[in-house]
């Protein structure tokens, strides 16, 4: 595996760790065998069965097909749907040469946002991929009506043919939809939850489209996954990354944040934030997850690690592109003051900014755990994917939570169903919620 878990400025020392994964071990071990919650939600853990052969060279062709006819993809997904998809195009963005570009749609209510979206599919040449598990979510659902009437509108009769559905067979489930009007179908399986499919069809076809490598990245999942599979528990990253984070927690560092480097992998940060926040976030003992990007929030939040309450832990990627023709030039006359730094590679000072953040925080007592990438490739994201949801799996499974219902998020759904079910009058601009000071009113 082309990853690796370096521990040394967190301050849990390898007998913590050991001690903390004796604490857990049988619990650890079954879920490291894949025992652990049903086996109708652990499709993931195989690499070879999420991301077949079979299944890959499936996604090729349709790609092609895509790839033939369209300047754009509008992806229509939220959450797990469409995260992971994100992350994998846009960290591989400056090599990407697919002649369709992707246009993220369906994870928002905004008007505007959608309004966009229109407007893509009446200047070029589109088609639509519509993503979910269990066709119910109104963000998806709704923006997909709109789109698919603007794509009708567009294309008359053929329409259909520019519309690809990833989804579920069974009652009123995209597969029904795609089969009532002759679109084209990619299975979501049914063993995968949205959060842990970015290795299956879902995260995989529109990576395809972009251009990312898919078999690349499949093989590297597959490295990950014979890796932290077999690994003994005490030399195995995904579980020593499980238990410290845990560990963490109960000495008070109840936040959890991604550090990166490359603007880049903010989507990546966004994914890894709400595969662990949707997995874990069910009972008080979970970590908090977040994500900040540096150099730029070392102005911002980077305050706060350094001197605020000791709540935070920082999880580093190490992890960055490379452009070794960059090199800093001479001022030329003009007195700046960084003339030190002349004829050095650009790259130099982000690695630089890397270690010193580290050397700052975990000097003054914030924990610092490091992920090592040698770099930014298909292969080094498949492991990071794989990595990530296996710790996540195990780590949830210690905290006794089911990792794959997301129950909680329901609770919106429904309050939102219901405002939008009432007769509001045309001038209510509140959404129907009185605001604190009107209830107060007599
Ligand atoms: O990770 C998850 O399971 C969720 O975030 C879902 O992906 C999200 O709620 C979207 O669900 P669906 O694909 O059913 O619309």
């Amino acid at each position: 595996m082309n990853i690796e878990f370096d521990s040394k400025f967190s301050g849990i020392d390898r007998e913590d760790t050991l001690r903390g994964i004796s604490a857990r071990r049988s619990i650890l071990e079954r879920a490291r065998r894949g025992e652990i919650w049903n086996e109708k939600w652990l499709g993931w853990l195989s690499v070879r069965e999420a991301a077949s052969a079979r299944a890959l060279a499936a996604v090729r062709g349709e790609a092609a097909r895509v790839q033939q006819r369209a300047s754009a993809m509008i992806v229509i997904g939220i959450g797990g749907s469409n995260r992971g998809a994100m992350a994998a195009i846009q960290a591989q963005r400056g090599k990407l040469t697919s002649p369709t570009r992707i246009v993220w749609a369906g994870d928002t209510l905004s008007g505007s946002s959608l309004r966009d979206a229109l407007d893509i599919v009446e200047r070029e040449s589109v088609v639509l991929n519509v993503i979910a598990k269990d066709f119910k979510t109104l963000e998806p659902g709704i923006s997909f009506r709109m789109l698919r009437k603007a794509l009708m509108e567009k294309y008359g009769a053929d329409y259909a043919e520019r519309v690809i559905a990833t989804g579920s067979y069974g009652d009123g489930q995209l597969f029904d939809l795609a089969q009532a009007h002759a679109s084209r179908f990619l299975e979501f399986p049914e063993n995968i939850g949205g959060r842990f499919s970015v290795l299956s069809n879902v995260g995989l076809f529109p990576m395809a489209v972009a251009g990312v490598d898919i078999e690349s990245l499949a093989a590297g999942a597959e490295d990950a996954e014979h890796a932290l599979r077999s690994l003994p528990l005490e030399e195995n990253p995904a579980a020593r990354y499980a238990v410290n984070r845990n560990l963490l927690f109960e000495r008070g560092f109840s936040i959890e944040s991604l550090i990166f480097f490359e603007p880049d992998l903010l989507p990546f940060a966004r994914w890894w934030t709400q595969l662990f926040a949707e997995t874990e976030g069910k009972t008080p003992s979970a970590v908090f997850p977040t994500s900040f990007s540096y150099s730029e929030d070392l102005h911002a939040v980077g305050q706060y690690v350094q001197e605020g309450r000791r709540c935070i832990a920082e999880t580093y990627l190490r992890a960055f592109h490379s452009t070794p023709d960059l090199r800093i030039e001479p001022s030329a006359g003009v007195a700046d003051r960084f003339d030190y730094l002349d004829g050095k590679e650009f790259d130099e000072l982000n690695r630089a900014v890397y270690r010193a953040a580290i050397r700052a925080h975990s000097a003054d007592g914030v924990p610092c755990q490091e992920i090592v990438l040698p770099e930014i490739r298909e292969s080094e994201l498949g492991a990071l994917f794989y990595f990530f949801m296996f710790s996540c799996y195990l780590s949830a499974s210690t905290l006794g939570v089911n990792p794959f219902t997301q129950d909680g998020v329901e609770n919106y759904k429904r309050a939102m169903q219901s405002l939008l079910r009432e007769a509001q009058p045309a001038s209510d601009s509140s959404g129907g919620a009185a605001s604190p000071q009107q209830k107060a009113r007599p």
